[in-house]
Parts: C-alpha cells; structure tokens; sequence
C-alpha cells in the first residue's frame, strides 16, 4: 500500500437534466407566486429528470466527463462513493451500478447517507482513503433524483428541489488538496427535515432556516482554521445550494472580499441536495484557487473542508 501526503480533487463533472421548470409550473399547484419563491429562496428556475433520466444513467454521465477531465480509465478507479437522499431501495444500493455502468471493475463501491452534507462527508471519506493508501483513484458523485421524494404539493418543498448529478475524481497528491474536514451531526433535531410515511420528504423550512444561518459561519471558521488560511485567501465560496437567502446571509457572515466568488447555482437549478456542491463547483469553471466548501441538512449533519480547485 503506497500513502500518500496529501489529495486533492483532479476534474469536475456535471450532468443537469434536460428539462428546466419555470415556477409558475409549481405555483400553480401549491398557491404560490413566481414572486413568493424568487423573493424567499432566490430561485428561478430547477431541472427536472425525465423518465431516462434515473440516479443511474445521471451520476453515471456526470462520472464519466470527470474521469476524461482526470484522464483516468475506469479500470484504475479504486472506489466509487455516491452521496444521495433520493434513492428508494435500500436492499441495493446506487454506487455498484455507477461503477458497472462506468467499467470500474476493480472499484469498491458504496453510497454515503448524510443528505445535502453528503458530498463533504464524502470528499473526508475519499481523502482518507487516498491518503492512507486504501485507494489510488476515488471517484466521488452526488446524485439526486428529488422529483422521486417530493410532494408537488406541499408548499414548503415542492419549489425548493431539484434533480442533477456532480462527480469528481479524487488522487493522490504531494501537497494537501484537501484539507481537515469540520463536520458534526445533530440527530435531536433530525425530525425538523424527514421523509414522512407518505415517503416524501417534509421540512420545517424556518427552522432549518435558522440552524443553517447559525452553524454555518462558526463551521466555516473553524474549517478555515483548519485549513491554516483565511476567507482572504479563498477564490470561491460553495455552501450547499439550499436557499439564496441562506448563502448571502453566511457570505456577510464571513465577511468575504469581493475577489471571492460565491456560488449561486441555486437560482437556476434549485437545491439538488447532495449534488448542490459539486454542480455548483462546476458552473464556477474557470476559477483555480482554493474554495470552501460546506453542506449542511437532513440529520441534521453538517461538514466543512477547503479544497484547491482542480
Ligand atoms: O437542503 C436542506 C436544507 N434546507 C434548507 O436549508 C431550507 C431552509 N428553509 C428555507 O429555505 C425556507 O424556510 C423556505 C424557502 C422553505 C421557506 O421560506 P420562509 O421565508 O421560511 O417562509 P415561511 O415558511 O416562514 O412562510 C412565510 C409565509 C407564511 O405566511 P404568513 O404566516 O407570513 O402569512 C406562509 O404561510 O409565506 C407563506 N408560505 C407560502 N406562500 C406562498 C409558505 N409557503 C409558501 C409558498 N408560497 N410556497
């Protein structure tokens, strides 16, 4: 087994439904208003999963352009972890048909339950593993389906999600790419965000509202910290794509410098939950630096980590 000093994260892949839904579309079904939703979440519009378009067929997609972005064959993938919420069956899981689909024979294959923290939780489990010298190669995915968990007619949620899959290949590297993670989870208050015996998700909205304005800013300090850096030195803020209103609110938090670019990819394509982060990693193409990253939901759990963009 060769350890290895550091990680970091090789290439970005995206893959976003073909169909865009306007909120009109939802409004009408919940008593709302284009209005009320731009107004209190910031989005305008979310991608919605056809009937070929499963977790299967969109983290596959997203995988894939990650890999040829690395140059990395499937045959020398080492694991496949898929952090997701929306996957009904439990029996199997997604991850081993990912690494089917994509020819990563050799890969051990699992999926990773922390909800929209997932894709954090997954980048320290991926970390670990590369540098201890249990993998070469990792690639990570968060994939959703939402469109499968919620109720098109519940007002608290029915305009908030979406679907879409982000994938990265995580290898070895001299340097630390990847830095600490700052993670925690805080199971009294799980049943604020939980799936119902309807098998769809319910939220207290306000109430997650407010634990994610508040664990946010110490979580990204001490994930800065950790890091050894400060928000000066970061190129790119990537929170979770919940809520426009909850990512300004932990940007003045922070104080960032205005060189730092913040993620806003939740206007466009809704909260995708534990694919939010590297969807939104993507659409910052172009940006090299080091970025925070932070998801936060469902557990509740949370993580934090500072990461050199690929
Ligand atoms: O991804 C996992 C983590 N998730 C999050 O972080 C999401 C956190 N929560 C939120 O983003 C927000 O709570 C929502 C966007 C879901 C809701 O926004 P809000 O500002 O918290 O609205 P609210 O639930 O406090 O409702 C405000 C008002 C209420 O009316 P009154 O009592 O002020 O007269 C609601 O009845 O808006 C009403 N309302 C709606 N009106 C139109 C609630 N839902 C709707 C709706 N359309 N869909």
């Amino acid at each position: 087994m060769r350890t290895s000093p550091g990680s970091r994260i090789l290439s970005v892949g995206a893959y976003r439904p073909r169909t865009r839904v306007g909120n009109d579309a939802i409004a009408a079904l919940i008593d709302s208003s284009d209005e009320w939703i731009r107004r209190r979440s910031g989005i305008e519009s979310r991608r919605r999963a056809a009937d070929d378009e499963d977790l299967v067929t969109m983290a596959t997609a997203a995988a894939t352009k990650a890999l040829a972005g690395a140059g990395v064959a499937p045959r020398d993938v080492s694991a496949v972890l898929l952090a997701t919420m929306s996957y009904r069956s439990r029996a199997t899981t997604v991850a081993p048909l990912v690494a089917a689909a994509l020819g990563a024979t050799n890969a051990a294959a699992m999926d990773l339950g922390a909800a929209c923290a997932g894709f954090p939780y997954g980048l320290a489990t991926a970390d670990a593993l590369v540098r201890s010298g249990a993998a070469d190669n990792v690639v990570l995915i968060g994939a959703e389906r939402m469109t499968d968990i919620v109720d098109d007619h519940d007002r608290g949620t029915a305009f908030l999600f979406g679907d879409g899959a982000g994938a990265v290949v995580v290898g070895p590297s001299e340097t630390l790419g990847i830095s600490p993670v700052v993670w925690g989870a805080d199971g009294a208050k799980s049943d604020l965000l939980r799936y119902a015996e309807t098998g769809t998700l319910r939220m207290a909205g306000p109430e997650v509202f407010r634990w994610a304005t508040a664990v946010i800013p110490p979580v990204a300090e001490r994930a800065l910290e950790a890091a050894g850096i400060t928000a000066a030195d970061l190129a790119a803020f990537i929170p979770h794509q919940a809520n426009l209103r909850i990512t300004t609110a932990a940007a003045r938090a922070l104080c960032l410098p205005p060189h730092v670019r913040v993620a806003t990819d939740v206007i466009t394509n809704g909260n995708t939950g534990a694919a939010s982060i590297p969807l939104a990693m993507a659409a910052l193409n172009g940006t090299s630096g080091r970025a925070l990253l932070l998801g936060f939901g469902a557990g509740l759990a949370y993580a934090a980590q500072v990461v050199e963009l690929p």
